[in-house]
């Protein structure tokens, strides 16, 4: 946790953003796995721990702006959870650790939540994403799971999210430590990675790094070979010759600061030449891509400077035809690259996408495309200084798109679709890195870069 003045100033900062009223900002609960006493690892609400930060079950954190007070509703440990669970602090102690001032038994958050009601005041909460959160709103307030969802307060989420997104120094500090460890297990999945192991093996041995050096891995970790599976948490193949394994896989520090990085490389160490090919053009987008992130661009025109620079790169190799920019703007690029270029990351590794995506990504300025491919992209507005976003691009030859494309004669003046059939069986590559928005321009977060390049990745893995 970091020192309690940063919490007190962060509800202070909040309540000077929200006109009037109480914020209720709900914390987790234990979520049971397969029967109730066996619980997933605990998970704390980022934007919970963002203001309160305490990493304790069961507890709701209210943030009375009229009254310029903040108190914290979570029940004592009984002797029974003792004797189970080991001596806790009490609440009153967890609150006065993070500057709140006053706390009180869970069963008196309903008489404060119906007195703010009957006095005309208004209740503030975000849009709940776990059904314990929802139910718990829906009992408070008298309402139903359709009214929270309408009524979750615009004005407090726009609010959060002006917080949230811009990093402080010592946020980024936290990043960067998630950051090594992501470090470490990509390079232990690289040393790894020979003819013969199984994915699994992998998987196991650098998800054992994430529960080792902090929180355990920020989201389930991605590694196959069959990389053109954009989201493949299936873990059953063995590793084959000449072909490539990716790896999407972070960690969160002790402070549940997140990293995202992916790296593809070649089984054995050594690219084919047409891997080499296809790989050389996906270095040199991530690369344009990271060159052209700086504060007062939107990231949907480094997503779309980054397809472009696919499209030439595609039409160079023969997958693609015809005028580079109508290619572009007609989306074709997105048979090989169907999803945006990143997202930020922070707490979340998708940071508050429980708040909703298009509110997170997106602002008046910047209108979400529908088109396939453009409406993937998870972040598009301008960035600021201390936005923290991945830049992720891929390419894929995904089997099923590109016999529907084919098919249904989709941008065919742009695809050569003789050429690109050969390549059904290829698999796919992403490589994806943490940049700071810095004042002029912007830095690759993590102490140690993972090796990245052809001739840094065949050099690692063949010492
Ligand atoms: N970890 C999934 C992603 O890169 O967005
Ligand atoms: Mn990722
Ligand atoms: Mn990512």
């Amino acid at each position: 946790m970091f020192d309690k003045d940063v919490y007190v100033e962060r509800r202070n900062r909040l309540r000077s953003k929200v006109k009037s009223g109480i914020i209720i900002l709900p914390g987790n609960s234990e979520a049971p796995y397969n029967y109730p006493s066996n619980t997933y690892r605990f998970r704390q609400d980022s934007t919970f721990l963002y203001y309160f930060g305490l990493n304790h079950a069961d507890m709701v954190g209210v943030i009375d702006i009229d009254a310029d007070t903040d108190c914290l509703y979570g029940n004592d440990y009984s002797i029974d959870d003792i004797i189970w669970m080991g001596n806790q602090p009490t609440v009153s102690e967890l609150a006065a650790s993070v500057g709140v001032g006053s706390a009180y038994p869970l069963r008196e958050l309903a008489a404060l939540v119906s007195n703010t009601v009957a006095s005309g005041r208004k209740v503030h909460f975000l849009t709940p994403y776990r059904a314990d959160t929802s139910a718990l709103l829906e009992r408070l307030l008298g309402i139903s799971r359709e009214a929270v969802l309408l009524y979750a307060s615009r004005e407090l989420t726009e609010a959060v999210i002006s917080m949230r997104e811009i990093k402080s120094a010592e946020e980024i500090e936290e990043i960067e430590k998630a950051c090594e460890i992501g470090y470490q297990m990509h390079t232990t999945a690289m040393r790894m990675c020979h003819e013969g192991v199984s994915e699994r093996e992998i998987a196991g041995a650098v998800e054992g790094i994430a529960l080792s050096r902090g929180a355990g891995v920020s989201f389930h970790t991605i590694l196959t070979q069959n990389g053109q599976t954009l989201h493949n948490h299936n873990h059953d193949g063995v590793l084959e010759k000449g072909r490539l394994m990716l790896m999407d896989a972070g960690a969160e520090n002790v402070l549940n600061y997140c990293s995202d990085n992916t790296r593809t490389v070649p089984v054995g160490g050594v690219f084919t030449p047409l891997q080499k090919d296809i790989y050389s053009l996906l270095v040199s987008v991530f690369e344009h891509g990271i060159e052209s992130i700086k504060p007062g661009v939107t990231y949907m025109s480094v997503h779309l400077s980054a397809c472009r620079r696919m499209a030439e790169g595609l039409k160079e190799l023969g997958f693609m035809k015809g005028d580079v920019d109508e290619a572009v703007a007609a989306g074709a690029h997105a048979l090989f690259m169907p999803h945006g270029l990143g997202h930020q990351m922070g707490l979340d590794v998708h940071d508050m996408e429980g708040l909703g995506e298009t509110f997170v990504g997106y602002d008046s300025q910047t209108e979400r495309s529908q088109q396939f491919g453009l409406a993937s992209l998870r972040m598009g507005k301008t960035l600021r200084k201390g936005h923290v976003i991945t830049c992720e691009p891929g390419i894929y030859f995904i089997p099923a798109l590109l016999d529907k494309w084919e098919r249904e004669h989709i941008n065919s003046s742009f695809i050569n679709y003789d050429k690109v059939r050969s390549m059904a069986t290829f698999g796919g590559m992403r490589v994806e890195d943490d940049i700071l928005v810095t004042e002029t321009g912007r830095r690759v977060l993590g102490g140690r870069r993972i090796p990245y390049t052809v001739e840094q990745i065949e050099d690692y893995m063949g010492r």
